[in-house]
């Protein structure tokens, strides 16, 4: 199994200013299957244990961790046991900062779809759109494909004087 590299061909200019101000506290591959979305989650909850977070917080995070890893799983080149997706996490002035990085695709870009209502496809970005306190996803011809989004991590009281959301 390959690793990404800090530093290697995953340092690009678009990586440098995406971790502006976040220091990295974890790294780690998954395999590009259906269980990677629920492993990638509790890893990356595993990573705030010991950091007062808001129950939101988590909540969210929950969330677009599944919706985001699933998305690379499903529609990446790192679909399959032979695949690999790669999650970093970053910490730094009241954010956490996830990004996912997979192997890319030459048929699809990360782009939020118009549904109607009754769709359950579809949702996955626009929830990240809405709930993320910012988010982005960058294609690099080496590293492949990533899609990144930073949250608040507010206070365990539920009050967020940082969000304005
Ligand atoms: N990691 C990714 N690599 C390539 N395309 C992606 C990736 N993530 C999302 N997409 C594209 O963006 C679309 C919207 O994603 P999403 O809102 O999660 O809806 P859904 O996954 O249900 O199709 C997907 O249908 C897919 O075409
Ligand atoms: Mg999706």
């Amino acid at each position: 199994m390959s690793t990404r590299e800090q530093g290697g061909p995953g340092a690009t200019e678009a990586a440098i200013k995406r971790w502006d101000g976040l220091r990295i506290v974890g790294q780690r591959d998954f395999p590009g299957v259906a269980q990677s979305a629920g492993a990638a989650r509790r890893w990356v909850l595993g990573i705030l244990d010991g950091h007062p977070t808001a129950t939101e917080t988590l909540e969210t995070l929950e969330l677009l961790v599944s919706e985001v890893v699933t998305n690379a799983i499903l529609h990446s080149d790192s679909a399959g046991p032979d695949g690999l997706i790669t999650v970093r996490v970053g910490l730094g002035g009241g954010l956490i900062q996830v990004e996912v990085i997979d192997d890319g695709s030459a048929t699809s870009v990360p782009a939020i779809r118009t549904t109607d209502d009754d769709s359950l496809s579809g949702r996955g970005l626009s929830w990240v759109d809405r709930l993320a306190r910012a988010w982005g996803a960058d294609h690099d011809d080496e590293v492949g494909g990533v899609v990144w989004f930073r949250l608040a991590i507010g206070h365990p009281s539920g009050h967020d004087p940082l969000s304005s959301r």
